[in-house]
């Protein structure tokens, strides 16, 4: 029965079963779709978090999920954000419009990569079945990290840059705001958007960002995707907390993976980016917000409010004794100003937007790993707020892309496969 027709609040029980029912539904072949209708293909992170969601009752499908993401990376390294295969009208813009020129097609920036960290998770559920498949897995999860640490650094620079809000995850976050300004939209090819036919436009991008957003995609095509000169000198390249934390996370995860295979030579080239993990935190660093922050490579300017990635440094294992009370302090504040945490913008901040994708809306991924870093820390309370908040918000409102963080209506697409997932993985009282 579908979680619509029963009585709210749902039961555990009946969100338990229809987790599962998601990722089967959604499932196409060997990969997954986030949803259908909104997002036809296969993304990066989210397919990761599917996979972790799958670990729980089906391992070898979480496996597979995995492998079907690498099917999409370049010889570059980079793992794409999309994996197209076909060509699906009801979404713009598709394989055509990247200009990708890889088999199978693919969209030409990245996306945050939780990939060795979910590798890790499955392989430790069962090393012994695991460990051919982490070997033949392993050098592309390396190839990714070192396509990151080589092609989306600023010379010298340790933190990492997007290039493309989409490859930050976060599409129309404020945190993009004022380097998105100088992106010069004029002569964009015109196009027709498709997200507006399946979701309100209340809750997605601006028409605005979305020209911008092409406008960067017609930039990176024309340069032949040449990455490196992208972030050198593109019109658009960002410091993201949310992409260098998950990365150091990773980085640390696959160091961890690397030792349980002997592959001695890799853990000592993942030391070496570790190597520069405090000194890209003290680049994220906002005194004046009290936290990390994005920062705007072109500028320096840092973003002008918080957003949830800002509490992901104890995830990263970044602790720095001198910051964390005020960031703490900043924690504490952004959880008090919502009914639902985490808010993934500051609540008082005047670019708030409740219901916008990014500017607001609470995410269950997000809320995942930042509590998970916060647990490794010891801040237990905090970390258990967030978790049953994320609890409550799916028993209010079931499956949704996103929700209102103020009054915890769903947003965004519905019988969402990530979301299904963190409940199977972490927020049904199955896990506790
Ligand atoms: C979209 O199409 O909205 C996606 O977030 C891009 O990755």
């Amino acid at each position: 029965m579908a979680l619509q027709e029963l009585e709210k609040p749902y039961s555990d029980a009946d969100l338990d079963q229809r987790a599962i029912a998601i990722l089967r539904e959604n499932e196409w072949g060997d990969y997954t779709l986030p949803t259908r209708g909104l997002y036809p293909y296969q993304w990066n992170w989210d397919s990761m978090f599917v996979a972790l969601g799958f670990s729980e009752f089906d391992l070898n499908r979480a496996w597979t999920e995995v492998e079907t993401l690498f099917e999409g990376q370049w010889n570059n390294g980079m793992a794409a954000h999309i994996v197209f295969r076909k060509d699906d009208p009801n979404y713009f813009p598709g394989p055509m419009v990247w200009g990708s020129g890889q088999n199978p097609p693919t969209s030409g920036c990245s996306q945050p990569p939780v990939a060795a960290t979910v590798v890790r998770d499955l392989y430790e559920k069962d090393p012994e079945n695991g460990r051919d498949r982490l070997k033949a897995l392993f050098p592309k999860l390396m190839a990714w990290h070192r396509w990151f640490h080589t092609k989306r650094v600023i010379s010298g620079g340790a933190a990492i840059a997007v290039t493309h809000p989409w490859e930050s995850g976060r599409d129309n976050s404020p945190d993009w705001d004022a380097a998105l300004e100088n992106v010069d939209p004029s002569g964009v090819t015109p196009y027709t958007r498709r997200d507006t036919g399946h979701v309100d436009a209340s809750m997605r991008p601006t028409n605005e960002e979305y020209d911008r957003y092409l406008k960067l995609v017609e930039y990176g095509r024309d340069t032949g995707w040449d990455h490196a000169q992208i972030t050198r000198e593109g019109p658009f390249a960002v410091a993201d907390p949310g992409v260098t934390f998950i990365l150091m996370r990773a980085d640390r995860d696959l160091k961890a993976l690397a030792k349980a295979i002997g592959a001695e030579d890799s853990a000592h080239e993942i030391d070496t980016w570790l190597y520069h993990a405090e000194e890209s935190a003290d680049f994220l660093w906002s005194e004046a917000l009290g936290a990390y922050a994005a920062r705007d490579l072109r500028t320096g300017a840092h973003a002008v409010g918080v957003s949830s990635v800002a509490f992901l440094s104890y995830y990263a294992g970044i602790a720095v004794p001198r910051r964390d009370a005020k960031l703490q302090a900043t924690l504490r504040r952004i959880l008090d100003s919502s009914t639902y945490s985490i808010p993934s913008f500051d609540p008082e901040h005047p670019r708030f937007d409740s219901k916008r994708y990014w500017r607001g809306p609470v995410w269950a991924i997000i809320n995942y790993i930042v509590a998970r870093g916060l647990a490794e820390y010891g801040f237990e309370r905090e970390a258990t707020r967030i978790r049953m908040d994320t609890r409550s918000v799916i028993r209010e409102s079931g499956f949704y892309e996103y929700f209102d963080p103020i009054v915890g209506t769903g947003a965004g697409g519905n019988q969402f496969a990530w979301t299904a997932a963190i409940w199977l993985a972490w927020a049904s009282p199955m896990t506790d």
